[in-house]
């Protein structure tokens, strides 16, 4: 199902695959902190055009572990890019040198123009404000390897809902489940409609909230997201918004005991750094989940 596969959009990607997924990812948790050889000899080239802490190196980390190597660069200073080399020519050169390609790009479209110029599989590390299907594979591994299913789980999305990529890819990748989901943020920063339509169609239940304290009670998992500075293009409105999405100790009174919650990271303020130390706190698990998922993504593509 997995084997040579481009991973661009979740919309790819249906129940069964994830759940090979999610088996073969934990199967791999064993070996997230040793190195086996089952990729020996392969290389992965990262081609990372924005700024990432987690997906790269959870994907160099993942690729190493399996006993492969690892090429490329972050940014475009010291490559050709800087001369004027075109996307499709520097994705060539990575086509040429590698088994695999992970990009990320602030384009959206821009894993799929090079998924169409390499024979190489391209997973796409997030692009623009679109998509970053692989986060949205970890954060349903989370949920899964947290509660040992996800359907029947009332999941809320808070924040801005809007530019953060990893809520579009999110929402495609819930579309495949049984689940209730509450959109949590200001009107404005609701999902776009496309995204929205696109779920619809396959049967998500979406209901829209202001306010997170309306709907606290009622979520097994509350995942937040930042407001996005750079998604702006009016930096006043920024200021405006930024404050008005905080998960506190205060609303957690309201909350189930098994509550978990979630954020793909980086967060800013929207989430009380006192929360850390609850029970509630899954974020860093689910970083550090990152690993054996990207594991199991290469595994699963290129054995
Ligand atoms: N979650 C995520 O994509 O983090 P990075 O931007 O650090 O890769």
């Amino acid at each position: 199902m997995w084997r040579g596969r481009d991973v661009i959009t979740m919309r790819d990607f249906g129940r069964s695959e994830l759940e090979e997924l999610f088996e073969t990812a934990k199967y791999m948790e064993k070996y997230a902190k040793s190195r086996v050889d089952f990729l020996k000899g392969k290389i992965m080239a990262v081609a990372f055009f924005e700024p990432s802490t987690r997906t790269r190196l959870s994907f160099e980390t993942a690729m190493r572990r399996l006993g492969g190597d690892v090429i490329g660069f972050w940014g475009a200073e010291g490559t050709s890019v800087e001369k004027g080399e075109t996307l499709a020519d520097t994705i060539r050169m990575l086509d040429a040198y590698s088994n695999i390609i992970v990009i990320r790009h602030k384009l959206e479209g821009a894993a799929k123009l090079a998924a169409e110029v390499a024979e190489s599989p391209v997973i796409n590390g997030g692009d623009g404000a679109f998509n970053h299907p692989t986060q949205a594979m970890l954060d349903l591994y989370t949920i899964w390897r947290e509660f040992g299913h996800i359907d029947g789980l009332n999941i809320g999305l808070m924040g801005d809902l809007r530019y953060a990529r990893t809520i579009n890819s999110l929402l495609e990748a819930l579309a495949n489940f049984d689940v209730r989901t509450f959109l949590i943020s200001p009107e404005y920063l609701r999902p776009r409609a496309e995204t929205l339509d696109y779920v619809k169609s396959r049967g998500l239940k979406l209901s829209f909230h202001t306010n997170v304290e309306e709907v606290i009670h009622e979520l097994d998992v509350l995942y937040v997201v930042r407001v996005q500075r750079e998604r702006f293009l009016d930096p006043l409105e920024y200021e405006r918004v930024k404050g008005s999405y905080r998960v506190t100790l205060e609303i957690l009174k309201k909350a189930k005991k098994h509550l978990a919650i979630l954020h793909p990271l980086p967060r800013v303020d929207e989430i009380d750094h006192r929360l850390d130390n609850t029970p509630h706190a899954k974020y860093f698990r689910q970083a550090a989940l990152g690993v054996p998922l990207r594991m199991a993504l290469i595994y699963l593509i290129l054995s």
